[in-house]
């Protein structure tokens, strides 16, 4: 008798089909350094866009990790030599603020190295569709109000390593952001106190090369967050939708995103227009000021406008408007 006209079996414990191998840290940092220890990387050559974060060369550097950069242009398409390709023992990819970039998902389908896939303002993997080794991690600290929270994912099995915990960390983060919605939401209490907090929660975690374990209470309230993800999603993309309605299609980058959380606008006269948003309170950020010694196409022009649902269409495009003003007034 085949195993197909066999009488289900029913009862028992649940069965799994879970392929990949699977670890959560508090950040983005503590995924990545997992994440190269598993792919074995340390002493290596990785190729490295030269637009990124400070925080992806100094893990690499903890590892002495030799780099070879590739350009990231304006519209983050990117492409490498099959030399240096060759000359690197693995690809360091970022998804550009969420983006499905034909790049990217070019990286990674043709990939002939194994991969770091970077997605730090993200919340879960592309296709990846490789026989080469990958790793991708996310940062969900990052884009969503859980304070210490990354997933690593991998085709490949992760080292067992002794993960720490950093409870100062959640601790001043989580105490920030309350005191930033008494602040904010009440009118109780002042700036500085939670500013201070979040700063002095960033130089704890700055202080450490330590792979680190999320706190409990993230651990729950990212549940929460998955809970809610679509929803959360179909405000972002209306907020996304509003943004590209309002600011000039050469403005900012366009690519299909699955779960948007910034969009990256280009301005020439970036650092005047930020300033002048802060007579309005508004405060955007830059992802990410130049590397020393990694010059970039997007470093000087780039703005983040935050997408979240904390966002409605009108806070958008009251932003989208004051930027083209300021623009006019340059
Ligand atoms: C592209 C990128 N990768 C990795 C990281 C590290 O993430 P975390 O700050 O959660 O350690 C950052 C931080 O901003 C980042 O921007």
């Amino acid at each position: 008798m085949t195993s197909a006209s066999k009488i289900k079996s029913i009862g028992g414990e649940q069965e799994l089909v879970a392929p990949l191998h699977y670890g959560v840290t508090n950040s983005g940092r503590s995924s990545l350094r997992w994440a190269l220890a598993s792919l074995e990387l340390a002493g290596k050559m990785i190729l490295l866009p030269d637009f990124l974060c400070e925080i992806i060369t100094d893990v690499l550097q903890e590892h002495q990790i030799k780099t070879i950069p590739y350009a990231v242009n304006k519209d983050f398409s990117f492409s490498f030599s099959k030399e240096v390709v060759e000359a690197s023992d693995a690809i360091y990819l970022i998804r550009y603020f969420g983006m499905n970039t034909t790049a990217l998902c070019r990286a990674i389908c043709d990939a002939q190295k194994p991969l770091i896939i970077d997605d730090v303002f993200g919340i879960e993997p592309p296709v990846i569709e490789t026989q080469q080794p990958w790793c991708y991690f996310n940062s969900l600290r990052k884009i969503s109000p859980i304070a210490d929270y990354s997933q690593l994912i991998s085709n490949q099995p992760l080292v067992s390593i002794q993960l720490g915990f950093l409870p100062e960390f959640s601790q001043a983060k989580y105490q920030a952001k309350s005191l930033k919605a008494d602040c904010l939401l009440h009118g109780k209490g002042e700036e500085q106190a939670y500013l201070a907090l979040f700063n002095q929660g960033e130089l704890l975690l700055n202080a450490t090369k330590t792979i680190f374990l999320p706190s409990a209470k993230s651990s729950v309230l990212v549940n929460e967050f998955y809970r809610q993800a679509s929803l959360e999603c179909e405000l972002r993309l209306q907020n996304l939708a509003t943004a590209k309605s309002i600011l000039p299609v050469e403005l900012y980058a366009d690519a299909p995103i699955d779960f948007p959380s910034f969009l990256p606008i280009l301005l020439p006269q970036r650092d005047k227009v930020r300033h002048g948003l802060t007579a309005h309170q508004i405060f955007l950020a830059v992802h990410w000021p130049e590397v020393e010694g990694m010059p970039n196409s997007l470093s000087d022009s780039i703005l983040s406008l935050p997408l979240d649902s904390r966002y409605s269409s009108e806070d958008i495009a009251f932003v989208c408007h004051r930027i083209l003003e300021l623009m006019d007034e340059m």
